[in-house]
C-alpha cells in the first residue's frame, strides 16, 4: 500500500525537515517515565492481557469489567483479531471510508462483501445514521466506524453511538468503533462503546494519544463472552501473549494518566489552533474543521488551477515537507492529511508555510506549462 512504501519511516526521518504525516502526539522517551524494568522477569504471561492492565482499561467504562478486556499488540492487531474472527466470504460488512487502512484492507483480503459509509467533504465528513441503516443487509455481520476519524478529524457524538448500537442490536449484527482517539476529542471522550451494548466492540491502544506507537499495546473490549473467548482464541493463534515489557510500560502511564494527558492534550490543542489560523488565510485550501484527534483533512479547491503532482513534488524535494497525500486514503491526491499534533510547534509553523509556498509556486509551474 502506498502509505505503508511512502511513510516517513521508510522515506527515512533524515530525509525529512518538516514531518506532517504523523498521526499521534509526539512519541514519549522511555527515560521521561523512570521507570526501573529491572525486575521483569520476561517469561510468557496471562493471554488475556496483565491483570492490573486489563484492571485499568475496563474502569475507563461505566459497566465493565477486566474480564471484558483482551489486550493485544496494538490497535493494528486488535482490528486483525476482529476482522478474521467475524468475517467470512459470505458475510457483509460497512466501514467508512476514507479509513486506516486495515479497518478497510483485511476484510477486503478476507474477502467478505463490504460496503463504504462514504464520509463526503460536501457533508461535513458527517456520519449519517440513515445511509448507515440503508446499507445494511440480511448478512450484514458487523458495521465499522471510527471516533475521532482517521483521516478527518470529524468525531460522533454519543447520540451517534448509541443509535448507531441500537441499529446494530435490531439488525442483529455487531457494531466495531475503533476509539484509537478517543482520549483526544475535543469535547471530551465518549462512552466506550463496549460499555453501550454487548454488540458494541471497542478497539484503542496506547499508541496515539499517549505516544506510544514503539510500545505494542492495544485492546479489544466486549461484554459478549463468547466472543471474547473466539478472540482470545484468534491472538493465541497469532501473538500468545503480550510482551511483559510492553504490558508494564502500558501500566504504568494509565497509573499516571492524570498527570501525563492534559500536557499532552494541550499542547494538541495549541498546535490545532495554529493549523486553524493558518487555514483561515489559505486562498487555495478549504477544510472540514476536526473535531478531534491529531490530523485534519483539507483539499485544494476544485477551482484552484494548479498542478497537484507538482505541488507534492516541490513540497517534498525542494522543502523536504511530508504531508499524507489523498491517495494513501483511496481519495483524490487533491486532499492531504496534515497531522499537526507530533511536530513541536515551530517545525509546524514552518511545514504549513512550506505547503503555502508549494501551492503558489505549483500554480505557477501551471502556468508556464500553458
Ligand atoms: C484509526 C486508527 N486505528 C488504529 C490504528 C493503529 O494503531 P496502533 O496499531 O499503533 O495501535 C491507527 C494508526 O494509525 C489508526 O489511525
Amino acid at each position: 500500500m502506498p502509505i505503508e512504501i511512502e511513510s516517513p519511516e521508510q522515506v527515512g526521518y533524515a530525509n525529512i525537515r518538516c514531518n506532517l504525516t504523523e498521526s499521534s502526539v509526539s512519541d514519549m522517551p522511555l527515560a521521561a517515565l523512570g521507570l526501573d524494568l529491572n525486575a521483569l522477569i520476561l517469561a510468557y504471561t496471562d493471554h488475556l492481557g496483565k491483570p492490573a492492565l486489563r484492571e485499568r482499561i475496563a474502569a475507563d467504562g461505566e459497566n465493565l469489567s477486566p474480564q471484558d478486556v483482551i489486550v493485544t499488540p496494538s490497535a493494528a492487531a486488535a482490528l486483525f483479531i476482529v476482522a478474521t474472527s467475524l468475517l467470512e466470504k459470505d458475510n457483509h460488512l460497512v466501514v467508512m471510508h476514507p479509513n486506516y487502512a486495515t479497518n478497510i484492507e483485511t476484510p477486503r483480503a478476507i474477502g467478505c462483501q463490504v460496503d463504504y459509509l462514504r464520509l463526503s467533504f460536501e457533508s461535513g465528513f458527517q456520519f449519517d445514521l440513515d445511509q448507515l441503516a440503508a446499507l445494511l443487509r440480511p448478512e450484514t455481520r458487523l458495521i465499522s466506524l471510527t471516533t475521532p476519524h482517521n483521516p478527518t478529524g470529524v468525531t460522533l457524538t454519543e447520540k451517534d453511538l448509541r443509535a448507531a448500537a441500537a441499529l446494530a442490536e435490531a439488525k442483529g449484527c455487531y457494531l466495531l468503533v475503533d476509539e484509537t482517539y478517543r482520549e483526544m476529542n475535543f469535547a471530551g471522550p465518549t462512552p466506550l462503546a463496549a460499555s453501550i451494548s454487548p454488540r458494541c466492540i471497542s478497539v484503542a491502544s496506547m499508541s496515539k494519544s499517549y505516544g506510544l506507537p514503539g510500545i505494542r499495546i492495544g485492546w479489544i473490549i466486549t461484554r459478549d463472552p463468547n466472543l471474547q473467548e473466539t478472540f482470545l482464541a484468534a491472538k493465541e493463534q497469532i501473538f500468545i501473549c503480550n510482551s511483559v515489557v510492553d504490558e508494564e510500560i502500558a501500566l504504568h502511564v494509565l497509573e499516571q494518566k492524570e498527570n501525563i494527558l492534559p500536557p499532552i492534550l494541550e499542547k494538541n490543542r495549541r498546535n490545532f489552533e495554529i493549523v486553524k489560523t493558518w487555514m483561515e488565510a489559505q486562498k487555495r485550501l478549504e477544510w472540514v474543521e476536526p473535531t478531534g484527534g491529531v490530523v485534519c483533512f483539507p483539499r485544494i479547491k476544485p477551482a484552484a488551477d494548479l498542478h497537484v503532482d507538482a505541488f507534492y513534488q516541490i513540497l517534498n524535494n525542494q522543502y523536504s515537507t511530508f504531508v499524507g497525500p489523498g491517495h494513501w486514503f483511496g481519495m483524490d491526491r487533491r486532499y492531504m492529511r496534515i497531522g499537526y499534533g507530533w511536530p513541536p510547534a515551530e517545525e509546524l509553523i514552518e511545514g504549513l508555510h512550506h505547503i503555502s509556498l508549494a501551492l503558489e509556486e505549483a500554480k505557477e509551474k501551471r502556468k508556464s506549462r500553458n
